[in-house]
């Protein structure tokens, strides 16, 4: 709890002071910074749809808007913005943090990219890639992988670079964890919502603010974001399959046994005080001195 107050106050300082930062980047160092978490140019769909050609597919208008806050045009009622919005199992792209010159550096980017990209070219989405620096798959983590991601989450083992535990912003339902922070989305089945290298592609580089301000400077290694995904990959089955054991209700429950226990006893050793309150004495007092 104490961790987590700490965590809100840093990246609320963090979050103060990011934008002037951007400003010297170009085009493709912004779309590698902010987009490519998430979207590929002619790689194939990642979390959000492949680019390719997107500055053809779209007018101008529309893709300034739609990247600097893809709500605001959905909630509009903008029928392609609605009907991308539900192909994609409405995950929220986050509102960009970007000057208008900066968008247009980014497509121009995406414009040129486009030309020499071909469509074969597209990203194995499967969990059965080998990990550059693990040697294995996702697919064949096992038990003491995903344990170690468990821990990860937690904040029993820190980050190499010194990134807030994941627990400080979200929750996940697994066996044996406590209740995480509802600052942020809960990640139980977030593995069903973009997929292993969704999430993987997610963590190593965060599109949303608040989680790219807190890791920006401490970027979680590769080695990390794999054990982190096989652990949500697990709490994702093992909740699909109800396996879960709900331990926050295991506090809540030891909580209220506790504050009853204490209860009694305060009860106990101030019986006094409850039946002849203060009040008690000086509202006698009072109809005495009448
Ligand atoms: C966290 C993931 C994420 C990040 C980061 C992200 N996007 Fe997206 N983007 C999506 C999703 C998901 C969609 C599909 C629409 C939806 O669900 O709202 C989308 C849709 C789009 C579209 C519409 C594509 C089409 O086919 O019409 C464009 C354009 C786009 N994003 C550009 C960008 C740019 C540029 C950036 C970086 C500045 C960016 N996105 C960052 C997730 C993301
Ligand atoms: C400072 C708070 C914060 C911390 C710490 C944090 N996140 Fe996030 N994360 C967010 C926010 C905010 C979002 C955007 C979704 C939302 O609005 O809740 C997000 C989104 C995500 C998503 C996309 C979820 C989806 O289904 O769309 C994943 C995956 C994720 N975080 C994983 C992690 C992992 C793993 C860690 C630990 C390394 C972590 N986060 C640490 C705040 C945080």
């Amino acid at each position: 709890m104490k961790n987590s107050l700490k965590y809100s106050t840093v990246f609320l300082l963090l979050f103060l002071t990011t934008p002037e930062y951007l400003y010297s980047q170009s085009g493709d160092q912004l779309f590698l910074s902010n987009c490519r978490a998430c979207h590929t140019v002619g790689g194939g769909k990642l979390v959000g749809p492949d680019l390719k050609d997107v500055t053809t597919r779209r007018t101008e208008q529309w893709l300034l808007s739609f990247i600097k806050s893809s709500q605001t045009l959905i909630n509009s009622g903008d029928k392609d913005a609605v009907a991308l919005f539900n192909e994609y199992n409405k995950v929220q792209m986050p509102d960009q943090n970007l000057s208008e010159a900066q968008i247009k550096d980014i497509l121009a980017y995406i414009t040129k990219e486009s030309q020499s990209a071909s469509t074969t070219n597209v990203v194995d989405k499967g969990e059965s890639i080998k990990h550059p620096v693990i040697g294995k798959s996702l697919a064949e983590a096992n038990r003491d992988d995903i344990n170690t991601g468990k821990e990860y989450f937690e904040g029993t083992i820190r980050f190499a670079n010194g990134g807030p535990s994941c627990i400080s912003c979200h929750n996940v339902d697994h066996a044996d964890m406590i209740s995480g922070g509802l600052f942020a989305i809960d990640l139980t089945l977030t593995v069903s919502r973009l997929g292993p290298t969704g999430v993987h592609a997610m963590i190593t580089n965060p599109g949303f603010p608040a989680m790219k301000t807190s890791f920006q400077n401490n970027s979680i290694t590769p080695e990390e974001a794999f054990y982190l995904t096989a652990f949500l990959m697990k709490a994702n089955s093992d909740s699909e399959f109800g396996v879960v054991k709900n331990s926050s209700g295991f506090l809540f429950n030891t909580g209220l046994m506790g504050s009853a226990f204490l209860f009694i006893v305060f009860g106990g050793i101030w019986w006094d005080r409850k039946r002849k309150s203060v009040n008690h004495d000086i509202f006698k007092r009072q109809i005495k001195s009448k």
